[in-house]
């Protein structure tokens, strides 16, 4: 890829789209092309799930999940075990990587992920990492209400039965005790509270453009997507 071309990049890239659909992949994968940083702010309501669990705190009590998600510290790191692992996860000064990713956190994150509240002081992390630019920013809502400015939103979608199918296949490599079915409901379960919340719902933002990966490789969508940096010029 020619430099010359890349030199009108965007401040800062954002991608959404519901769970397991290839966001972090994509997002990395273009982030590490064009020299941007890449934030997957799952990873942030991970942690506010892992914590609340971790304390004993009830996820549907929503004034002590929002007070937890205002004091966690939450710092997404360079790797430093070689275990397939993107990030050092450290959750209030634990490496807390792979505890984000159990089917308990599932199961809750996205009931944690509807409190305004917990939403909000989210947000304000986000954007303030935000603010110096060079980011690939992944998540539901960064393109409509995190980084509503952004001038390159993407919205990666695909259907429920190629998620699942590429989740289960993920989660096998990584040595867990994966079944399809459970798979697809877990994503079912998540898609419908993201995207039923009354705050900062999971949608396309007006100006995104949609990539529908069903058919696509991941190469493919990365193509397509450094094809629209091209275009820019
Ligand atoms: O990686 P996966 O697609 O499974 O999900 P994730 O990106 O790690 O996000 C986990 C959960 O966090 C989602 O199901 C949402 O409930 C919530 N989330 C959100 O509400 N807003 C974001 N910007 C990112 C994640």
């Amino acid at each position: 890829m020619c430099q010359k071309k890349l030199k009108a990049l965007p401040k800062n890239i954002t991608i959404d789209g519901p769970a397991a659909s290839g966001k972090t992949t994509i997002g990395t994968i273009v982030a590490n092309k064009i020299g941007y940083m890449c934030l997957d702010t799952g990873i942030m309501y991970r942690a506010v799930a892992f914590q609340a669990l971790k304390e004993g705190i009830e996820i549907s009590d929503e004034a002590a999940v929002t007070s937890l998600a205002e004091r966690i510290e939450i710092d997404i790191l360079p790797a430093t075990s070689q275990d397939g692992r993107q990030f050092d996860v450290i959750i209030n000064g634990e490496d807390h990587t792979w505890d984000i990713r159990t089917a308990a956190v599932n199961a809750v994150v996205s009931e944690v992920s509807v409190y305004p509240g917990v939403r909000k002081a989210m947000t304000l992390q986000q954007r303030k990492i935000a603010e110096k630019g060079k980011i690939v920013m992944i998540g539901r809502d960064i393109g409509t209400v995190v980084l509503p400015d952004a001038e390159l939103k993407i919205y990666l979608d695909a259907s429920v039965e190629v998620r699942a199918q590429r989740r289960y296949v993920e989660d096998l490599s990584h040595g867990k005790d994966a079944c399809l079915e459970d798979v697809v409901d877990s994503l079912r379960h998540r898609d419908e509270i993201d995207s039923g919340r009354v705050v900062a719902p999971l949608k396309a933002a007006d100006d995104a453009i949609v990539i529908d990966s069903d058919k696509m490789t991941v190469y493919e969508v990365v193509e397509f997507v450094m094809g629209l940096l091209e275009m820019r010029e």
